[in-house]
């Protein structure tokens, strides 16, 4: 089945009104790209809706939402307020909010059946820690956090971001084979799940992703895309990730 690859930059708490210049060029640097893949920036919530009016094939996506509707939640965000703001996907589950926020995989589970009740393509985030890597359960623990995360009426529009939380801002990537492996764990895992609609779900690698690791990192069976923090900041580090992905090349 062929997906069409999705590059999404999370911006997570960097961005001032300045910065949306950044987006501007990249949806310039992107506009020829036509239908070949996704790109999307998920900018901090302030900056949602200014983003969507400058970001031209740029999709916007939001980076955290309530699990539930409207309601008396201070500081909270419902994903029907992303969509009303433009956004088109929402990260889930990141490690960042799992790590400060004590998000559960319930708590995952629910906030991506709420992104996509209103419309968002959830992008749930899983990854294994160091220290489970080291004890070799790293495809286990995202087999489980995988299994626990996803809505059961999930479909295909989901993206799943496998997202190693010590290759998260550390400049440390596993090898192409440690990620095929995990992302064939995955892949078969979703299958498993969804059928078809497993089979759809774009699966991308996100942690340390920058223009000298994209092409060997989009060159892995399996991987559909990526998930890139600090380089999707500049617009030029993050076309030139783009660029890397073999569907920018033959278009
Ligand atoms: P870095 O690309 O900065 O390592 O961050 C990855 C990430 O957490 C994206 O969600």
């Amino acid at each position: 089945m062929s997906r069409r690859p999705l590059i999404a930059g999370n911006w997570k708490m960097f961005g001032r009104q300045a910065d949306l210049g950044e987006l501007e060029a990249l949806s310039t640097a992107v506009a020829d790209l036509g239908d070949v893949l996704d790109v999307a920036i998920c900018p901090p919530a302030t900056l949602l809706a200014a983003a969507c009016r400058v970001a031209g094939p740029v999709r916007i996506g939001g980076q955290d939402c309530h699990p539930g509707a409207d309601g008396p939640h201070t500081g909270d965000l419902s994903a029907a307020m992303l969509a009303d703001a433009g956004a088109r996907y929402c990260i889930v589950g990141h490690s960042e909010r799992r790590r400060d926020h004590g998000d559960t995989d319930a708590t995952v589970r629910a906030k991506a059946a709420a992104a996509a009740a209103a419309g968002l393509a959830p992008i749930i985030c899983v990854g294994e820690t160091l220290e489970e890597r080291k004890d070799g359960r790293a495809i286990a623990v995202v087999e489980s956090q995988l299994a626990q995360s996803i809505a059961e009426m999930a479909d295909a529009a989901t993206v799943i971001a496998y997202e190693p939380v010590w290759a998260i801002g550390t400049g440390l990537t596993p090898t192409p084979a440690e990620i095929g492996a995990m992302h064939a764990a995955v892949r078969a895992r979703l299958v498993g799940l969804f059928g078809a609609a497993g089979a759809g779900m774009r699966v991308l690698y996100g942690g340390s992703v920058k223009p000298a690791n994209a092409a060997e990192i989009f060159a892995v069976a399996d991987v559909d895309g990526a998930l890139v923090g600090a380089a999707s900041l500049k617009a030029a580090d993050f076309a030139a990730i783009i660029a890397a992905h073999p569907a920018a090349a033959v278009r």
